[in-house]
């Protein structure tokens, strides 16, 4: 996507050395486009854990990176048994940064299999690079075709309503959140680009506003037309016929359905569903985990520490970004950053391969090598 007119990718080798990757600090936005460089395996895990990288595709596809900066990491003349600890080490070390988004295990035990097939330090070097890479170009690409997929769902609806299409998102799952596109921008972009009026109203998503601060920023980078509303204000505007559909992202999507994704998710889609509003969820096929079902039960949700939601940042009339507390000090917070919801709440799933309903058997006729063999 464009930031200023200039095509980036939210992660990439650093072109001058390519022992280096490079990251957009996401913690700096919408006030500073910063880059920077990271350099080894546990600078990656701290990107993540810290947030200068987020969302699932993106987490996954930093994994990746962070898997080849391990491999660098190597000491030369490690024996194999030495060489397999490491990178079990720094595999499990970026595994433990953030448990809900399934990307990052995925990605992990992607490297970590292919890793596995040579015995030499610089054949690994060169199969974690080119895993990494494959990680980052298809995530891109599913990203891509996601887009295509939900394009003609939003020319749907213009031909029925011929006014501009009315669409709301929550958190970001925009391409900051992926290597590009986004998965629920996708849809948007590509309708956008082919010249559908579209208009999004963009959740702010508290506690850590990634609505209000990522995506609106990506929307204007794009120039697409939207609107930033406090989190509570979707059921309002669905029962007034201002939304014509929604599309979120997800985290971690079971074989049944049921999705995690930002917290506050639930609420939009029993929103949705109360007014007859379809509620789409737009994801690549690494973010399903095929291993679980029931999504409330199965499916890990992070905790983030209290000070999310006692302290706010933003900019002051000066031009300083600060941090202020919101809440009295002796009142406790909680901070769950991820709820489920479940499928009977989905109109269908946008993925690479074409649009299904939430159902197991919606996913299995998408994705029919997933389907568990029979007796
Ligand atoms: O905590 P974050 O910002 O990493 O949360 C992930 C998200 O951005 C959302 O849940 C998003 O909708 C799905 S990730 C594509």
């Amino acid at each position: 996507m464009r930031v200023n007119q200039k095509p980036y990718r939210t992660i990439l080798l650093n072109p001058a050395n390519r022992r280096v990757v490079q990251i957009i600090d996401q913690r700096q936005l919408p006030f500073e486009f910063i880059v920077r460089d990271i350099a080894n395996s546990e600078s990656m895990a701290a990107a993540i854990r810290d947030m200068q990288v987020r969302g699932a595709g993106l987490i996954g596809a930093a994994a990746g990176y962070g898997m080849y900066l391990a491999a660098l990491e190597i000491p030369g003349g490690a024996s194999e048994s030495a060489m397999t600890r490491h990178l079990n080490e720094a595999g499990k070390r970026l595994k433990a940064t953030r448990p809900t988004a399934v990307n990052l295990e995925w990605a992990v035990e992607r490297q970590l299999a292919a890793l596995a097939a040579t015995p030499t330090i610089e054949g690994k070097i060169e199969v974690a690079r080119m895993t990494a890479l494959s990680i980052a170009d298809e995530d891109v690409d599913y990203c891509r075709r996601i887009g295509e997929h939900g394009l003609e769902l939003i020319a749907k609806i213009l031909r029925r309503t011929e006014r501009p299409v009315n669409i709301l998102t929550h958190c970001n799952a925009g391409w900051l959140a992926f290597v590009d596109y986004g998965s629920a921008t996708a849809p948007i972009y590509a309708a956008h680009d082919v010249g559908i009026p579209l208009h999004v109203w963009v959740d702010e998503t508290r506690p850590r506003n990634q609505g209000a601060r990522l995506t609106a920023w990506e929307l204007a980078q794009h120039g697409v037309n939207h609107t930033v509303i406090a989190d509570n204000t979707g059921g309002h505007l669905m029962q007034q016929g201002q939304v014509d559909m929604v599309i979120t992202g997800a985290d971690r999507v079971t074989c049944t359905g049921d999705v995690a994704n930002k917290i506050g998710t639930y609420l939009k889609a029993l929103a949705a569903h109360d007014n007859g509003v379809p509620f789409y969820v737009a994801l690549p096929s690494s973010s399903f985990d095929w291993k679980k079902r029931d999504g409330a039960l199965e499916i890990p949700i992070e905790q983030r520490g209290d000070d999310e939601v006692t302290f706010i940042s933003g900019m002051d009339s000066d031009g300083v970004v600060r941090e202020v507390r919101l809440t009295p000090p002796q009142s406790p917070a909680a901070n769950f950053a991820f709820d489920v919801t479940p499928a009977r709440l989905i109109t269908g799933f946008i993925t690479e391969r074409g649009i299904c309903p939430a159902t197991e058997e919606g996913l299995f006729s998408l994705f029919p090598e997933r389907r568990p063999p029979s007796g």
